[in-house]
C-alpha cells in the first residue's frame, strides 16, 4: 500500500453524530478532505445543511439526517433511513455531545440524564446500530473522549463521568468486535473553542490560567483534531483498536 493509500478515504461513507457546528463539523469536512462521502446528523437540520453545503464543495457526497442520539426511537429511525436509501456507512464518528457544568451539590437528575444519555447511552446506540448496518463488512468507530476520560475535572462530574465511561466502552467494543473486523478507538480532544467551551473561553483568568498549563503554550485549533481522525478511520491504523488518541497539547502528559 502506497502511503497516501494508508491515509485515503474514497469510496467510504462515514456517518458523524454531532456535524452541525463545532468539532462535528470541523471532522466531517476533514473525512470529505480525504475522500469520504459524509452521514451528517444532529438535531438543527438548518445548520446541518450549511455543513452540507460545505462538504459538497469539497467535490463529496453529503446526506444530512435529523437525530437526537438521546432518544432510542430517533437513533433507531436513523438507522432505517439510511437502510432505506442504501447508505451503508464504514466510517462512525460518535461526535454529538453536550455539557453544562455546575457543582455537583446542586446537579438534578434530569441534569445528570441529559449529559450521560447524550454522551454515553446515545454514543453505545448509535455504535450499536452502526455495527448492526454493517453486517459483517469492516468499519472504523471513532468515539470523542476528552481530558475527562482520564482526570477529574470540578463541576463537571457527570460529564467526566460519561466520558470516563466512553473511553471504558471503546475498549469493552474494541474487544467484543475486533473479530467482526470493525475498530473501535477514542479521539481525545484537549481544549477547542466551540459553542461547548464558550464560556470558559470568555473568561480571560481562565485562559491565561490554561495557558499557562498547556505545554504548547497554545489552544488547539479544530484543524488540530483532523489528522488523528483520518488516521484514526483510515487503513494507516489498521492495527490500531481500544485506544484513545489525545490531542491535547500535551495536557495530559504534564503536571
Ligand atoms: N470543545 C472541546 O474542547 C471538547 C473537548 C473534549 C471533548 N469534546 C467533545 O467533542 C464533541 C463535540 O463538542 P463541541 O465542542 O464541538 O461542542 P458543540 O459545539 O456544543 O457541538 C455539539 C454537537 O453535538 C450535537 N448534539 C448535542 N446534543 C445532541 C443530541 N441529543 N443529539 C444529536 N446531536 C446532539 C450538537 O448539534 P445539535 O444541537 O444540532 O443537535 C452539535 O453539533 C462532544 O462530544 C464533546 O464532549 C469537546
Amino acid at each position: 500500500m502506497t502511503h497516501s493509500a494508508r491515509f485515503d478515504l474514497t469510496g467510504q461513507l462515514a456517518l458523524v453524530t454531532g456535524a452541525s457546528r463545532g468539532i462535528g463539523a470541523a471532522l466531517a469536512r476533514g473525512l470529505a478532505e480525504a475522500g469520504a462521502d459524509v452521514v451528517l446528523a444532529a438535531r438543527s437540520h438548518e445548520a446541518l445543511e450549511e455543513v452540507a453545503a460545505q462538504v459538497r464543495a469539497l467535490g463529496r457526497v453529503a446526506t444530512v439526517l435529523v437525530l437526537d442520539v438521546s432518544d432510542s426511537i430517533s437513533i433507531d429511525a436513523l438507522f432505517s433511513q439510511l437502510a432505506a436509501r442504501g447508505l451503508a456507512p464504514t466510517i462512525l464518528v460518535n461526535n454529538a455531545g453536550t455539557e453544562q457544568v455546575s457543582p455537583s451539590l446542586a446537579v438534578t437528575e434530569s441534569l445528570w440524564d441529559r449529559i450521560v444519555d447524550t454522551n454515553l447511552k446515545g454514543a453505545f446506540f448509535v455504535a450499536q446500530g452502526f455495527a448492526r448496518l454493517l453486517a459483517g463488512r469492516p468499519g472504523s468507530i471513532v468515539n470523542l473522549c476528552s481530558l475527562s476520560s482520564e482526570v477529574g475535572i470540578p463541576t463537571a462530574a457527570a460529564y467526566t463521568s460519561s466520558k470516563s465511561g466512553l473511553a471504558g466502552m471503546t475498549r469493552a467494543l474494541a474487544a467484543e468486535w475486533a473479530h467482526l473486523g470493525i475498530r473501535v478507538n477514542g479521539l481525545g480532544p484537549g481544549y477547542f473553542e466551540t459553542e461547548m467551551t464558550a464560556g470558559f473561553y470568555a473568561d480571560s483568568g481562565w485562559r491565561s490560567a490554561m495557558l499557562a498549563r498547556l505545554p504548547m503554550r497554545r489552544f488547539g485549533e479544530l484543524d488540530d483534531l483532523v489528522g488523528a481522525t483520518v488516521f484514526l478511520a483510515a487503513p494507516a491504523s489498521a492495527y490500531v483498536t481500544g485506544q484513545v488518541l489525545y490531542v491535547d497539547g500535551g495536557y495530559l502528559a504534564s503536571i
